[in-house]
């Protein structure tokens, strides 16, 4: 696949995201075209307007673009406002209410769109419709998604999205621990995104569209919902933290287990890092033994030399495994896991 240009993935609707080989979190924009109008969906950065805006070109001419949809206000996905409006695009700019207050500060001249003004849809192009759906603070207290109720398409914006190494346009099955690895350090609570998913699961959805990471096709997207349900996040991390620094501790860790830790470093890492990154890493702590304690806190502290996120990514499995198995440790939970907490 050609990265370099627009791709279509579903009739008239058109990835215009970011082509950068280095980045382990890669943005996703999207283009719908209709018949004389078309939508921008998560407008991107200000750092690489210059890509989307072409790939939107390719597509539809500068007076089509009609409408841009900014599902929050995050830099990643808003700031190239600033430019779309500087070099005299004319659009709408739909937005939650408590996004337009933030929009702002990337343009003084947007055309905003309510949607909490406009019962969360807008019409567009004689008769084509778009639902806006509100997902409060997943991650931010404004953000929302975008659902296309013809070909039954939602575009999530952050929810979904993904940090990876080996990015691909679309998911396989491998893509879900990538996934949870950035949603659980979003969101704020796994509350809050039982909430959303809740609310997503009362649409038929063929296709989910992430503003990072990879597109899910519909026989992937009951797994996804059902990942994104399960998965211990945000604040658990900080009550596991507290729960886990009052618990005994003890410096004899099964070995099995040391084992199973360092199986969960590696396989994050290579999330993030590649696999052979992360294996060339793992073989250098190892040097040709058994794991041990301060062989993982070793590649936890090369993880954070390469990267913070790398070794915040691994972190949430880790803690979630302590406190797993926390009876199997007869209520002990090795040293090892009060330090890892703060790396
Ligand atoms: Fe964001
Ligand atoms: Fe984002």
């Amino acid at each position: 696949m050609d990265y370099t240009k627009a791709i279509e993935v579903a009739k008239n609707v058109f990835w215009v995201g970011v082509t950068d080989e280095k980045s382990f979190f890669r943005s996703n924009s999207y283009l719908i075209k209709g018949e004389n109008e078309a939508v921008l969906i998560d407008p991107g950065s200000l750092v690489q307007y210059e890509q989307i805006r072409d790939k939107v070109l390719s597509i539809a001419p500068k007076e089509q673009l009609k409408y841009v949809v900014c599902q929050h206000q995050d830099p990643d996905v808003s700031s190239a406002l600033y430019f779309f409006v500087k070099e005299g695009f004319k659009f709408k700019t739909i937005a939650h209410s408590r996004v337009s207050a933030l929009l702002v500060f990337y343009s003084k001249d947007l055309d905003l769109y309510n949607i909490d003004y406009h019962d969360f849809s807008l019409e567009w192009d004689n008769g084509k419709k778009l639902e806006f759906i509100f997902t409060p603070y997943f991650h931010s207290p404004g953000a929302f998604a975008t659902y296309e109720p013809e070909k039954k398409l939602l575009f999530s914006s952050d929810i979904f999205g993904a940090f990876q190494k080996d990015w691909d346009l679309y998911a396989d099955e491998h893509y879900f621990d990538a996934m949870k690895a950035f949603n659980e350090l979003y969101v704020p609570s796994s509350e809050i995104a039982n909430f959303t998913i809740k609310k997503f699961e009362q649409k038929e959805i063929n296709m989910i569209l992430p503003q990072h990471g990879s597109i899910i096709k519909k026989e992937l997207v009951k797994s996804a919902m059902d990942t994104l349900k399960e998965m211990k996040a945000g604040i658990f991390l900080e009550n596991a933290t507290a729960k886990i620094a009052d618990m005994e501790t003890t410096s004899e860790i099964p070995q099995e287990m040391l084992n199973e830790m360092l199986d969960i470093v590696a396989k994050r890492a290579a999330e993030v890092l590649g696999k052979e990154e992360a294996e060339k890493i793992k073989q250098e702590v190892l040097n040709g033994k058994p794991a041990t304690s301060d062989s993982i806190k070793e590649f936890m502290l090369k993880l954070r030399e390469k990267n913070r996120i790398a070794s915040a990514v691994v972190k949430m499995p880790l803690i979630n495994y302590a406190m797993d198995n926390a009876d199997k440790l007869k209520g002990k939970i090795p040293s090892l896991v009060k330090e890892i907490i703060y790396l």
